[in-house]
C-alpha cells in the first residue's frame, strides 16, 4: 500500500488537500472518472472544486461521474436520493454535463439487475481515476457493512443498525432511513485507480484506526484500503486520535 495521510489543521486546509490530490489525479486525462461519495465528509472538497473550477480552468467539465451508493426505494428526483446530493453538490456546481452521470437506480424495479448493470456500466467507463470515499464509524466503505465479502461487487445490502442511526439526521425518524442500498463492492472499489479517503471527527477515530492498521477483514470492510496501492487520507486532528502516534 502506499499511503499518504494529511492530519489537517482545519476544514479549509482537508478540503484543499484533498482538492490538489483530485486535480493531480484527473490532470492530463480527456475524459477523466471521478467517483464521488455523498455525506458530510466531502461536502467542503466539493465547495472548493467548484470554488477552483469557477476561478480557472475546468478539466472536471469532462469528467464523468459515478456515486458509490443510493438507497433502494429512492428514485432520483426524491430529494433525500444520492443521486439529488451528487446533482447539487457536484454536477451542477462543476458544470458536469449530466449525461456522463451514473448513479444507480435505486427505484428499479429489480435491484439486483440494476446493481449488475451499475457493475458494467463503471467497467465499460474505462474505469475510476480517482474515488472519494468516507467511512462508516463502524467502519463501513460505500455501504460495504461488517462481514461484507472483500471481493464483493456492486449489490443489494442490508443497511446495519448503526448505519441508519447514524444517518438519521437526514430523515424525519428512524422509521423513514431505507433499510437497504445499491453500493459498490469493496472490490469494485478497490479498482479505482486512486482514493482518497476523508474523514472528521473523533467517532470517527475508531474506525480509521482499525481499517489502516488493524488487520485486513471483512469486520473492518475499510481495512480493504490496506490492500491499494495509491491511497490519500485527508482527516483531521480528532479522527486522527487512535493512529499510532508515529502517523498523527
Ligand atoms: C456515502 C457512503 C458512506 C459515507 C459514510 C460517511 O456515499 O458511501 O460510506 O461515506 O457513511 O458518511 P458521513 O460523511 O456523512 O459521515
Amino acid at each position: 500500500m502506499t499511503l499518504r495521510l494529511v492530519v489537517a489543521e482545519n476544514p479549509e486546509e482537508l478540503a484543499a488537500c484533498a482538492s490538489d490530490r483530485i486535480m493531480d489525479a484527473v490532470a492530463g486525462r480527456m475524459a477523466p472518472v471521478l467517483g464521488v461519495a455523498t455525506g458530510s465528509s466531502p461536502l467542503g472538497i466539493y465547495a472548493e472544486l467548484a470554488r477552483r473550477v469557477t476561478f480557472g480552468s475546468n478539466p472536471l467539465a469532462r469528467a464523468s461521474i459515478f456515486a458509490l451508493d443510493e438507497y433502494v426505494g429512492f428514485s432520483a428526483d426524491d430529494s433525500r436520493s444520492y443521486a439529488a446530493f451528487v446533482r447539487e453538490r457536484v454536477v451542477r456546481p462543476l458544470g458536469i454535463d449530466p449525461a456522463r452521470v451514473f448513479v444507480p437506480n435505486g427505484a428499479a424495479v429489480d435491484a439486483d439487475a440494476e446493481a449488475a448493470r451499475f457493475e458494467a456500466q463503471l467497467i465499460s467507463s474505462g474505469g475510476v481515476d480517482v474515488q472519494v470515499v468516507g467511512i462508516g464509524s463502524n467502519g463501513h466503505l460505500g455501504f460495504n457493512e461488517p462481514d461484507s465479502p472483500l471481493n464483493s461487487g456492486t449489490r443489494v445490502v442490508t443497511l446495519s443498525a448503526s448505519t441508519r442511526s447514524d444517518n438519521v439526521r437526514y430523515f424525519d425518524a428512524i422509521e423513514s432511513v431505507p433499510t437497504q442500498a445499491i453500493t459498490q463492492g469493496l472490490a469494485t472499489i478497490g479498482r479505482a485507480r486512486a482514493i482518497i479517503l476523508v474523514a472528521q471527527g473523533e467517532h470517527k477515530a475508531r474506525a480509521l484506526a482499525a481499517a489502516l492498521f488493524g488487520p485486513v477483514s471483512p469486520e473492518c470492510p475499510a481495512s480493504v484500503l490496506q490492500l491499494h496501492a495509491d491511497v490519500t487520507v485527508v482527516i483531521d486532528g480528532p479522527a486522527a486520535q487512535h493512529l499510532p502516534t508515529v502517523w498523527s
